[in-house]
């Protein structure tokens, strides 16, 4: 496939949690969160997905990506 005169290989990014299903989906309660800060995993490496382990920053290196997690804060009170 090209996009804008770039090959794109079709290619997984997910490449090994939760294969069994069908499309992997999370969902947060946002009122229940009851930590000042709670990161969310997006580049698929997380040991703790849906959870960050900080897995990202290995991947980042190895690859010269720079992909990081979705951060969930409270408001300041
Ligand atoms: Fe995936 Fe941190 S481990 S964003």
């Amino acid at each position: 496939t090209k996009v804008n005169s770039v090959s794109i290989r079709a290619e997984a990014i997910n490449p090994d949690i939760r294969k069994t299903e069908d499309k992997v989906v999370d969902a947060v309660v946002v009122t229940e969160l009851s930590k000042p800060l709670t990161a969310y995993c997006r580049c698929w490496r997380s040991g703790t997905f849906p959870l960050c382990d900080g897995g990202h920053v290995k991947h980042n290196k190895a690859t010269g990506d720079n992909v990081g997690p979705l951060l969930l804060k409270k408001p300041k009170e």
